[in-house]
């Protein structure tokens, strides 16, 4: 939740922050802000409620000149989006302008205590006490910026990546971060930070991930220098990112949304490399295979997430419950954390965030660490801080994520899931050779299979013109199909902001049924699985009440067809693989309902993709 971007070097500051601004709107998209020294030595604190586009208009006449500068996109937590509580703030003096990403737990302690210094303050931020408190500690003191900062962040309880500059120093940024993210980029006489390697990406690829109490020191003219609280130096360990441009346009595609449904056999393929081996024969796992004991000796595994990475943990339960004969709990890792979990050393917990930075999952992965589980992380963000805070893990390898809206994420952690509890199932012997063979095979296929799926759009298109209008949708499925009915309700309710519940199919008439009428549209999820014979009886049981019915089902269904209203087919893969192909269909729904009520797809309200708040 909100981007922090900063630069210093010798070229327009404001074209590579509002750039950078744009790459991180994902983050948080209420109201945004630049601050720059000019040539002239002001400097100039520009904020605007709403998109970046919003202040890049309101700064079109403005004085935008400098090669030093702080920018920032947020996603309101203390105060509503306005211009006085957009970043950045700025001290009482004028001289010092601060960014944050963040919450300042202790920010009505702290500002009392300026209060009565005689501080005065103008937004409703916690940030902006942070930014008085520095100063505060710098007029009083008489001390360096550093100085200052290190000192202010002693007093803070809480998470940040801070950026700070001032205006009679205009040769440095003095940035910092605890639980949120910040990446430092090293170009050629020009130096970079931002909350994430997108702002970066086109004009270095030499990075570095600033640690957890670590303060960065970026000087014009200097190498980079990284100190804690207590102004010890500490190692730079210099990363290359294997990210490309492409991968952060949107590649002729109308939103990223789209371009992200339609990446999902690139990227599944991408997913299984070099994991999926010998036609299929063979899933190699190294974070797996490295931690065999672990694995083997494991009594229980429970997998903590958020969001549509909880959907896929309620997958990975049933794979690996399935595959490996392994007791699974799923939990809300922010639940989790509160909820004095009883956990041994003979746990393995895994943690699923695509954006590695989800600060519930994060504090649930210290609480399991504490308490002498084995941490294993699945993410996609190269370098975030769950791979980091994890003992071990597999990245999804799909690529940047900019859509709010998960999907091509949501297929990596399933095919992920997938490919662990096989390694898991051979480890164990709880699947035969032949078993495993099989299913590989048939994952080496799933890329093709989901172009296949793909074809669906134009047909999904149309049919979303009849049900864009619905007030409320019911997702249902079972077994496998219930977390994709779980996922299904959630992409439609984030986009297009229709109420939209998800259920395990049996449940409908313990209380769901009662909804049931002509104006109330069931989708539902009906692979030819185990549990087809059962979930027919549902589709009855909505055709009595006068529902209409969606229905995912498998090419060549003759019996649903029959009943329901609309039925999209999709090609017939085993049982535990349905999942990554049912959810297609699902994704393609959602984006063009949505769109064919006017929102924004990329960017819904309320949201951020990255939550880096509790
Ligand atoms: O980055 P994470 O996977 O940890 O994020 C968890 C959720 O915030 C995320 O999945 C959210 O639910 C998505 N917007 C869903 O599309």
């Amino acid at each position: 939740m909100c981007g922090i971007v900063g630069y210093i070097g010798n070229n327009n500051a404001y074209d590579i922050l509002i750039k950078g601004l744009h790459r991180l709107e994902y983050r948080g998209y209420d109201s945004a802000g630049v601050a720059i020294v000019s040539p002239e030595g002001q400097l100039n604190v520009y904020k605007s409620m709403g998109k970046v586009s919003n202040l890049e208009a309101y700064c079109k006449d403005k004085n935008k000149e400098g090669v030093i500068g702080i920018a920032h996109t947020r996603w309101a937590t203390h105060g509503e989006p306005s211009d006085c509580n957009a970043h950045p703030h700025f001290s009482e003096d004028g001289n010092i302008a601060l960014v944050h990403n963040g919450t300042i737990e202790n920010y009505k302690v702290l500002k009392e205590a300026l209060l009565q210094h005689g501080c005065r303050f103008h937004s409703d931020t916690d940030t902006e006490v942070l930014v008085q408190l520095i100063e505060y500690i710098r007029l009083t003191n008489n001390c360096s910026l550093l100085d200052a900062v290190r000192e202010a962040l002693k007093e803070v309880v809480g998470a940040y990546a801070i950026a700070v500059i001032e205006k009679n120093n205009p040769d440095q940024i003095i940035a910092a971060r605890k639980s949120s993210p910040l990446v430092v980029g090293i170009g050629e006489d020009e130096m970079f930070l931002a909350s994430d390697a997108t702002p970066i990406v086109e004009y270095t690829d030499n990075v570095v991930y600033v640690k957890d109490e670590e303060i960065a020191v970026i000087r014009r003219g200097e190498p980079l220098k990284l100190v804690n609280l207590e102004n010890q130096e500490a190692e730079i360990d210099v990363k290359k990112l294997k990210v490309s441009i492409s991968e952060l346009e949107k590649g002729g595609y109308d939103h990223f949304m789209l371009k992200e449904i339609f990446e999902q056999p690139r990227t599944l393929t991408d997913c299984i490399r070099g994991r999926v081996v010998e036609d299929g024969r063979r899933v190699l796992i190294n974070g797996v295979s490295d931690n065999k004991e672990k694995f083997i000796n494991a009594h229980r595994i429970i997998i903590v997430a958020c969001g549509t990475s909880w959907h896929a943990a309620l997958l990975g339960k049933y794979l690996i419950q399935d595959m490996c004969r392994i007791p699974v709990e799923v939990e809300y890792a922010s639940e989790f954390r509160y909820s004095n979990p009883v956990l041994t050393s003979n746990d393995v917990v895994i943690a699923i965030s695509q954006s590695g930075e989800t600060a519930d999952t994060l504090a649930a992965i210290q609480i399991a660490k504490k308490m002498g589980a084995f941490v294993y992380g699945i993410s996609n963000v190269v370098g975030s801080s769950i791979p980091r805070e994890t003992h071990s893990g597999t990245y999804i390898h799909v690529g940047p994520e900019i859509g709010v809206a998960s999907t091509k994420a949501f297929t990596g952690q399933v095919m992920v899931l997938t490919m662990v509890a096989l390694a898991i199932a051979e480890l164990k012997g709880t699947m035969t050779q032949e078993q495993i063979a099989e299913l590989g095979k048939v994952i080496t296929k799933i890329p093709d299979l989901v172009s296949q799926t793909l074809k669906l759009n134009d047909k999904i298109k149309h049919l979303s013109l009849i049900y864009t209008y619905a007030r409320n949708f019911l997702y249902l499925g079972r077994g496998y199909s219930y977390p994709v009915a779980l996922e299904g309700a959630l992409k439609l309710k984030e986009i297009s902001y229709i109420h939209a519940e998800g259920y395990p199919a049996a449940e409908m008439k313990h209380g769901p049924i009662a909804l049931i009428d002509a104006e109330m549209p069931t989708v539902i999820i009906a692979p030819n699985d185990h549990l087809y014979e059962k979930i027919v009886n549902n589709v009855q049981q909505v055709k009595a009440r006068h529902g209409s019915v969606i229905a995912i089902v498998t090419e060549g269904d003759t019996e649903i067809r029959n009943m329901a209203d609309h039925v999209l087919e999709v090609p017939e893969v085993p049982e535990c693989l349905t999942p990554i192909i049912t959810s297609i269909p699902l994704q393609l729904l959602s984006y063009y309902i949505a769109i064919n009520k006017g929102k924004n797809v990329d960017m819904p309200r309320n949201l951020a993709k990255s939550v880096t708040v509790e």
